[in-house]
């Protein structure tokens, strides 16, 4: 994970960005450090998760969540949910994978489900989602990922989204308009947290 730990943010508003992309330096990631480069500009702490690089297994469907004290699978999912629970601002972000999300942001949905069976949910302020296809499926992919965001939240949060094209590596790096649509999103997510332009 770059960036603060979930208590080291000083009293600013935590964002934290779960990145569902296998390429280290893709397009959703381009896209991603711009969002997070506004907020931070505006005075926001952000935490950047790279789902790649975290070991996150499918859920194993035992279904009992809710009578254990912790999932039996011993990897990388609790600490960065603990992580996204934390969070201020969340951003979810994925490369569009027939025509939904990508193998490592749908294990990481699925592991919500412990949280889910213990009554725990998601209390962001704001929640910004990003979808980057090569021609077709961003609707459908963002609207995955509002529905995760739905069940994961008890009260109605604000939910920004932002879905673009491009497909080899550079292609988002080389869109103005794309960026610009990121950072736009840095920026709405920025003013729903009550951060200032200045
Ligand atoms: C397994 C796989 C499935 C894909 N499925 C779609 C798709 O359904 N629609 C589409 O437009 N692009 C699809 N793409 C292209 C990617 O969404 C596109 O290249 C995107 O820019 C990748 O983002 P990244 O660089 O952040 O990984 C797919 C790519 C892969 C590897």
């Amino acid at each position: 994970m770059n960036g603060p730990s979930a208590d080291e943010g000083e009293g600013r508003p935590l964002v934290v960005a779960v990145v569902g992309s296998p390429r280290a330096r893709g397009n959703t990631s381009v896209l991603v450090d711009e969002a997070l480069g506004e907020l931070e500009r505006r005075g926001a702490a952000v935490v950047k998760i790279m789902l790649r690089d975290q070991r996150i297994a499918p859920c194993l469907g035992h279904e009992d969540c809710a009578v254990r004290e912790c999932c039996p699978q011993a990897d990388d999912a609790e600490r960065v949910l603990a992580t996204v629970y934390a969070a201020d601002g969340l951003l979810l972000a994925t490369p569009v994978y027939y025509e939904n999300v990508s193998a490592q942001m749908k294990a990481f949905i699925d592991r919500n489900v412990f949280r889910y069976g213990h009554d725990v949910f998601l209390t962001p302020t704001v929640v910004g989602l990003l979808a980057v296809a090569a021609e077709t499926g961003p609707d459908d992919t963002l609207a995955a990922l509002r529905r995760y965001v739905e069940l994961s939240t008890k009260d109605d949060v604000p939910v920004l989204s932002v879905g673009g094209y491009a497909d080899a590596i550079g292609n988002a790096a080389a869109n103005i308009g794309l960026l610009a649509a990121a950072r736009r999103l840095g920026a709405d997510m920025a003013e729903e947290l009550g951060l200032a332009d200045d």
